[in-house]
């Protein structure tokens, strides 16, 4: 699977994004990969932390939205995007994100699961799920309000405006800013300092800190997942992902 590199060394198991020619949009392989990483990363002893990268131009464009055409009912809960995002949710290990350029989507939602995330000072988030006819996935309808407060969470999930790395950190998704050129071996510095530690006191502790919203998130996540279903076969978002491949503006008046 060369769109996911997947390397592991000195207690970290580091997936990084690497479709860069389609902006690191994910494919169901593609999701597929991440989920079989994470279960793997799960039960390997010599595995403590796993690292998520991409680019330092991009780390995701979100979901490929040609598959998003052709996907039809797979966007049930036995698919490989919602294999990747329970995995993510559930990881009891620390997860490190580097994050630069472009963070759309699957991009964003993703980082609410993360402990750790780095960002490089170009990047940009947003969840455009509205945009496309669709809506929030990946337990972010819960988590985006929870963080950044209903109103900012509003403006990022209803307008699907994008909001800077400052933003961000200011919100409290992101730890720290830095360079695009840095992002990567910071998260990859600090994903080291977490595997010195003794893994039976972070996993306990992840635990501990996760507990209280771990079934909330994951019973929002099949509710997200039932909507998100049923919005992919209607109208509006085979319209948005039409004008998306066909590089033109989406007319939902004629529908
Ligand atoms: N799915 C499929 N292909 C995608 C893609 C996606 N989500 N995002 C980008 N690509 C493809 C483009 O179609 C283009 O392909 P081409 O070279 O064959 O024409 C290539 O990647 C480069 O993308 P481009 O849009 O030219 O790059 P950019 O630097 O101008 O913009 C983004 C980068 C990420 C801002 C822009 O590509 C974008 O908005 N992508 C869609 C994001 C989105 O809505 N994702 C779904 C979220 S649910």
């Amino acid at each position: 699977m060369q769109d996911v590199l997947i390397d592991s060394a000195d207690g970290v198991m580091t997936l990084t994004l690497n479709r860069i020619e389609k902006k690191n949009s994910f494919t169901q392989a593609m999701y597929g990969a991440c989920a079989d990483a994470l279960l793997r990363a799960a039960d390997d002893a010599s595995v403590h932390v796993v690292v998520i990268q991409g680019h330092a131009t991009i780390f995701s464009a979100g979901n490929d939205i040609g598959d998003f055409l052709t996907r039809g009912g797979a966007s049930s809960q036995e698919s490989q995007v919602f294999r990747f995002l329970r995995g993510i949710a559930a990881f009891p290990k620390p997860l490190v994100a580097a994050v630069c350029g472009p963070a759309v989507g699957v991009g964003t939602t993703m980082l609410f699961h993360c402990d750790l995330v780095y960002a490089g000072d170009n990047a940009a988030f947003s969840m455009p799920f509205v945009n496309l006819g669709l809506c929030a996935e990946a337990a972010s309808s819960l988590l985006a309000p929870r963080l950044m407060g209903y109103h900012r969470a509003a403006e990022a999930l209803l307008l699907g405006e994008p909001f800077t790395a400052e933003s961000a950190m200011e919100m409290g998704l992101v730890n720290r800013i830095v360079p695009p050129s840095e992002a990567n071996s910071l998260a990859q510095a600090q994903a080291r300092k977490l595997a010195a530690k003794p893994l039976p006191s972070l996993i306990e502790t992840k635990r501990l800190m996760k507990k209280g919203q771990m079934a909330e998130v994951l019973a929002q996540m099949g509710e997200e997942g039932e909507s998100f279903g049923r919005l992919l076969q209607a109208p509006h978002a085979k319209e948005a992902f039409s004008a998306f491949l066909e590089k033109r503006k989406p007319d939902f008046a004629k529908l």
